[in-house]
């Protein structure tokens, strides 16, 4: 038994004019009939756990909680953060939550809300082989036999063996290019997939070792939490005094307790276009064409209408993104340089 725990509290910018500021990614029916937080959970379906705890900022509670109505015989809680203080206070507040509810050695699966994974047995299978790991004690991470030299992942060295995990014997946040390469050539490194599964003691005894002042805060915003509706909220100047800093640097990467267990499942982190072309259907000139498009004589490009019909002719390698109030058209190879039209847009107002 084990409770899923979801951070949904991304800002996805990478996938702007569609993904937003009032409606990131995570709640986007990129890839099917579904949105990336329904998929998450409904990968979850058939596996013994206890009922998820989603974790989100709260201007998005309403569209959380409907997405989650809308899957029917859904349930999830949901604990709202006033602002992203990225993910390491994100799961301690969960791992408090299961201590407050007497469950202090529950073990948590904490969950990316906005992964694409296509072999949903294979993704069950290795979150049987962690189950018993976490709950002895050891902070499992999910590996993924790495296929380029990514600089916006994590790396994970593979020590010893043991059954069907291996001992961490060094983990990297995003290293740079150079390092990359390096780790990608020796053939000894994962890529972190983000998902984890340890028990709540486990990690708060670890999050206390390497950053009391992460904990102290997530402990204080949790000791005041309120309930408004069916909402937690944690206390908003607690929470607001957190320093910020996801789990990857502040426990992943200073902790001996690491071990990983090897995904092999059709894992995809939907970093940007390029990704989303690449998890989409084609059409056999390789374009991904949603809403009201047409196309001729146009190859591996990704055209996307959320209102007015777009057409394109002789259209090579390009991301077309058509929204109500923005239009994108970008080369795919550098379609990653979104992220700085949306920090000028900020910057903007
Ligand atoms: N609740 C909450 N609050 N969720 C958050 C917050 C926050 O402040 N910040 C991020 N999240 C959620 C995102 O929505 C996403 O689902 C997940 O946590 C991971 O955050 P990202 O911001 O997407 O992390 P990343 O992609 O840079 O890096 C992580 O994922 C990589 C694989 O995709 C790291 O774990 C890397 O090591 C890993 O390789
Ligand atoms: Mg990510």
């Amino acid at each position: 038994m084990f409770t899923p725990v979801i951070m949904a509290g991304g800002s996805g910018t990478r996938l702007w004019p569609l993904s937003r500021g009032n409606f990131p990614k995570q709640f986007l029916p990129l890839t099917g009939r579904h949105t990336m937080l329904q998929q998450t959970l409904l990968r979850l379906s058939g596996l013994q756990h206890s009922t998820p705890l989603l974790i989100c900022n709260e201007d998005h509670r309403f569209i959380a909680a409907e997405q989650i109505r809308q899957l029917g015989n859904g349930k999830a809680d949901i604990l709202l953060e006033p602002a992203g203080r990225n993910t390491a206070p994100a799961i301690a507040l969960a791992a408090l939550r299961a201590k407050q509810q007497g469950h202090a050695e529950a073990v948590l699966l904490v969950l990316a809300a906005d992964h694409v994974i296509n072999n949903t047995p294979a993704f069950q299978q290795a979150v049987e082989q962690a189950l018993p790991l976490a709950q002895g004690g050891q902070l499992v991470t999910f590996g993924i036999v790495p296929s380029s030299a990514e600089t916006g992942y994590g790396y994970i060295k593979r020590g010893e063996k043991s059954g069907n995990a291996y001992r961490v014997d060094s983990f990297i946040e995003k290293p740079d290019l150079s390092t990359a390469e390096f780790y990608l050539q020796s053939g000894e490194y994962y890529w972190n997939s983000g998902m984890f599964m340890f028990r709540a003691d486990i990690y708060l005894q670890q999050l206390q070792k390497f950053r009391p002042d992460i904990y102290a805060a997530c402990e204080a915003a949790m000791t005041e939490q309120v309930a408004d509706l069916e909402f937690v909220r944690v206390n908003k100047t607690a929470f607001e005094a957190c320093p910020s800093d996801s789990i990857d640097y502040a426990v992943m990467e200073k902790t001996e307790h690491a071990v990983a267990v090897p995904l092999d499942a059709g894992w995809n982190d939907v970093g940007g276009f390029a990704a989303l072309w690449q998890v989409s259907a084609k059409d056999t000139d390789g374009n991904v064409l949603c809403g009201d498009v047409l196309a001729l004589d146009s190859e591996n490009s990704y055209v996307r209408s959320d209102d007015k019909l777009v057409a394109a002719i002789g259209v090579k390698d390009l991301v077309v993104i058509s929204t109500k109030d923005a239009v994108l058209v970008a080369h795919k190879d550098q379609a990653q340089q979104v992220k700085q039209i949306v920090n000028q847009l900020a910057q903007m107002g």
